[in-house]
């Protein structure tokens, strides 16, 4: 695969006015989410909640890609067909999380480093196979008393290279995502410092594993306060501090950045994202690649009655996707 159709996938990725849905939850993090609305983690329901959202009518006119599992992109339709060939049709990417998760680091209490890449030139020829356009892999920087630690932080970006690397070698755009967790009481100041310093990790190693910028997305925390700090920042100071921050780490010459929700709220992550688009030009186009921000108002009507509330839980994903694509403009207007 050559650098020039990685680049037009990547930039397919981030085409104007759309964005990415990120359903690539684990099994055991769907679980969790199924718990909290009390939805059985079976095979069947799995498969059922992710036909409901990738069937979603028009969905591709605010979406451009959805990154899944494992598990969902060797499943079908109820009328038997792939996934990914749904999303083709409706103009959707394919896309893949290849990261098999965050574990302890030895040596460094509190912090993990996120494994998968043994293996992973293999995965990464058969994902190829069954359609997959794009990959993600998530590591986990947390901040806390004495972390992160400069050895957390190498060894994730070190990683995140490697993959990135292996995705393009196997004609996959890499998307490269370091996320700032919000846990916490740490200021913005904070947030920023450290993701500062995460970002500048990253592309260097970036740099050094040889990764073509050019076909590669990066998918981003925003700069915001922790969620237990007293003082919480407005949104146009979560949006200035997030732009501030990726114009100083993140090269020009990269396509897009996209945004994960993190647990903002679905206002929240669409109002920080639309004020970001408003205070451009930028040099990257900004989007979003929500999970939680983008499906939690939909699992909740769901779970209210899995057969009968299909059409009503997708009204609400071409909602959340609509108010999402037009922040990524900086047109959104909120109900509120
Ligand atoms: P959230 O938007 O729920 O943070 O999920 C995005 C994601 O893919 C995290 O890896």
């Amino acid at each position: 695969m050559s650098i020039d159709q990685l680049a037009e996938t990547a930039q397919a990725m981030v085409a104007a006015g759309k964005g990415i849905i990120a359903i690539d939850e684990s099994n055991n993090t769907i679980k969790k989410r199924f718990d909290g609305v009390g939805i059985e983690c079976t095979e069947e329901n799995r498969r059922a909640y992710r036909e409901l959202l990738l069937t979603t009518p028009r969905l591709g006119d605010y979406i451009s890609g959805a990154i899944l599992y494992d598990e969902t992109l060797r499943q079908k339709t109820a009328a038997g067909v792939p996934f990914a060939e749904v999303m083709r049709a409706n103009g959707i990417i394919p896309g893949i999380k290849v990261d098999k998760g965050p574990m302890p680091l030895a040596g460094f209490p509190g912090e993990v480093c996120t494994e998968g890449l043994d293996g992973l030139r293999e995965r990464l020829k058969e994902y190829a196979q069954l359609g997959a356009r794009f990959a993600k892999w998530r590591a986990v920087i947390s901040i806390g008393d004495d972390i992160p630690s400069g050895t957390c932080i190498e060894a994730n970006s070190h990683a995140l290279a490697r993959y990135a690397a292996l995705c393009q070698e196997a004609g996959i755009v890499p998307m490269v995502e370091p996320e700032v967790l919000m846990d916490g009481d740490h200021d913005i100041d904070t947030c920023y410092e450290v993701t500062e310093v995460v970002l500048r990790s990253l592309f260097a190693a970036l740099y050094d594993q040889n990764v073509m910028l050019e076909g590669t997305i990066l998918k981003a925390s925003m700069v915001v306060s922790g969620k237990d700090c007293p003082e919480q920042a407005s949104v146009d100071e979560v949006a200035e501090m997030t732009l501030r921050c990726l114009k100083t780490t993140v090269p020009a010459l990269l396509p897009g950045i996209v945004f994960l929700s993190g647990g903002q709220s679905d206002e929240a992550a669409t109002a920080h994202l639309d004020a970001m688009n408003r205070m451009g030009p930028n040099p990257w186009p900004l989007s979003f690649s929500y999970g939680r921000a983008m499906q939690s108002a939909a699992l909740k009507l769901w779970s209210k009655d899995i057969a009968g509330n299909v059409a009503i839980a997708q009204q609400t994903v071409f909602a959340r996707a609509k108010d999402n694509g037009l922040a990524a403009l900086g047109q959104w207007v909120s109900a509120a």
